[in-house]
């Protein structure tokens, strides 16, 4: 191997069928883990000189915005756009860099994977605000630049899945939403316009999956690329659907 030279080693394959296999890329300054599977890509030839069917991956905006490119980069979750390889190789003094899918979602082939399900959660907590008929009632209550700066950091969830692959509670079989579709529920709830639903995104959340299946191990906002404050947003959710329960129960109006 040519001094300058680096290995992507790929967890690749099909549900049921995966295996590892290593190709030999040259280095260079800069070079994002994105970059060498576009390596991988014009030139499929794997380091056993056998041309192989190109490395399937999902990317969108490269700019760590949609998160679409998340995958286990060296066993640890994040985007693979903004994944530098000289960083990899120096941190661990090795030439070889591990890529493989997350585990916690379906498979769909090599490091592509399916975030379906939380965009169903989101769908299951309200995760959005209603628009229609806002514009004839004029501008509602301002909003604090304390409550603003949360609302910001909340809303730079890329639905990454990130957190989804950290936390022990999630699994194939578990019906937790997880902790960002918690955290949404929290920023739609912040805004004066989607407070007025929020008792839509409280009452899943006191099901099956909803909060109560939080562990609190606090893996999600280790590994949030967004720096996400997903435990205070538990903490916040769980106070809210506790008085939303009593309110409940004693019929209290909202
Ligand atoms: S909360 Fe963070 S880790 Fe989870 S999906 Fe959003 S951006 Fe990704
Ligand atoms: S704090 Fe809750 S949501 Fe976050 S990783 Fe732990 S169990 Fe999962
Ligand atoms: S391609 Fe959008 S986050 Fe990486």
């Amino acid at each position: 191997m040519e001094e300058k030279n680096y290995i992507l080693k790929i967890y690749r394959g099909t549900p049921g069928d995966q295996y590892w296999e290593e190709f030999e890329l040259p280095r260079w300054e800069g070079e994002t883990v994105i970059c060498g599977l576009m390596e991988i890509q014009k030139s499929p030839v794997n380091r056993q000189g056998k041309r192989v069917e190109p490395v399937v991956w999902e990317q969108g905006c490269l700019e760590e915005v949609c998160g679409s490119c998340s995958m286990l980069v060296n066993g640890y979750p994040r985007q693979s756009c903004t994944a530098l390889i000289e960083n990899y190789i120096r941190d661990t003094g090795s030439n070889v860099v591990t890529l493989a899918p997350f585990t916690k979602f379906p498979l769909i082939r090599d490091l592509m994977i399916d975030r379906s399900q939380m965009f169903e959660s989101l769908k299951e907590v309200h995760g959005w605000i209603e628009t229609e008929g806002s514009r004839e009632m004029g501008f509602g209550p301002l909003v604090s630049q304390g409550e603003q700066e949360v609302m910001y950091s909340l809303a730079t969830c890329m639905t990454c899945g990130c957190c989804t692959e950290g936390c022990p509670q999630m699994n194939k079989k578990s019906e937790f939403v997880g902790p960002a579709t918690i955290s949404q529920a929290r920023l739609f709830n912040a805004h004066p316009t989607g407070k007025m639903q929020r008792k839509d995104r409280l009452r899943p959340l006191m099901e099956e999956g909803g909060i109560s299946e939080c562990g609190n191990s606090q893996n999600c906002v280790e590994v949030c690329p967004k720096n996400i404050p997903l435990t205070d947003s538990i903490a916040v959710i769980g106070r809210e659907v506790t008085l939303q329960s009593f309110r409940d129960l004693f019929t209290f109006s909202d």
